[in-house]
């Protein structure tokens, strides 16, 4: 769990304060980016199906989790702190997304045994490497400097990822003797966070809903023709 670390001065109080955490916009955002980096490692070094099925359903549900706070919560302030000019880059940002819940949406519901399986996890790990790359490199260092709240921003998008998850439809168990299979949990409704809002432009610090959430993405089923076992690791396109 990344944000699970208490405040060590609220340690002892209650209620939501208790588990403010300590990392700002910025820092929990990298966090989040580290954590997946991890796991698409952790994927590339293991020729275990089961493995492989466990870390790219895990790497969809952090992604998909990251992606909605961010577009609910991050974003808006992102755009009410930063000049007209710079707003391009939280367009780009969130047509990014767009492409990244594409590929999530080929992944959920898949296999080893599909022949674009490995290929799709390999692109959606490209996509996110580009797409942090933007964030860390151009982003973040303007709303460094910017009158963006970063601490205040920082405890609303840990609040709105602890309320996705509290709400997030539980993976499937699979059958008995059924293919491993990749299964990322909806995110239901509206978060709490989201609900607060009343404009879809955010003053700063505050929170906001403005982007579709995560999980209306459709699967096309495009890339999940079956094989018999042979995997092309043959791209269509790349990250940029
Ligand atoms: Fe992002």
């Amino acid at each position: 769990m990344i944000f699970s670390k208490k405040n060590e001065k609220n340690a002892g109080s209650e209620g939501k304060e208790a588990m403010m955490p300590q990392a700002n916009a910025i820092e929990l955002l990298k966090k989040d980016h580290r954590t997946v980096s991890a796991l698409f490692k952790q994927f590339e070094e293991t020729e275990e199906d089961d493995e492989k099925v466990a870390l790219a359903q895990q790497i969809c549900t952090e992604l998909s989790i990251h992606a909605e706070a961010e577009e609910k919560i991050f974003y808006p302030a992102a755009r009410e702190a930063l000049d007209e000019e710079s707003e391009d880059l939280v367009d780009e940002a969130a047509v990014e997304h767009r492409s990244l819940k594409m590929l999530i949406a080929e992944i959920d519901g898949s296999s080893p045994d599909d022949q674009l399986f490995d290929a799709n996890v390999k692109v959606l790990k490209e996509y996110v490497e580009h797409h942090v790359k933007e964030e860390e490199q151009e982003m973040f260092p303007k709303l460094k400097g910017s009158k963006m709240d970063l601490d205040a921003v920082g405890a609303q998008l840990a609040e709105m990822k602890e309320d996705i998850k509290a709400k997030m439809g539980e993976p499937k168990t699979p059958r008995a003797g059924a293919k491993p299979t990749v299964h990322v949990p909806a995110l239901k409704g509206k978060s709490q966070a989201s609900s607060k809002s009343t404009s879809s432009k955010a003053s700063t610090g505050s929170t906001a809903s403005s982007a579709s959430a995560a999980s209306g993405a459709k699967k096309s089923g495009s890339a999940r023709s079956s094989s018999n076992g042979t995997r092309s690791a043959s791209r269509s396109h790349s990250a940029h």
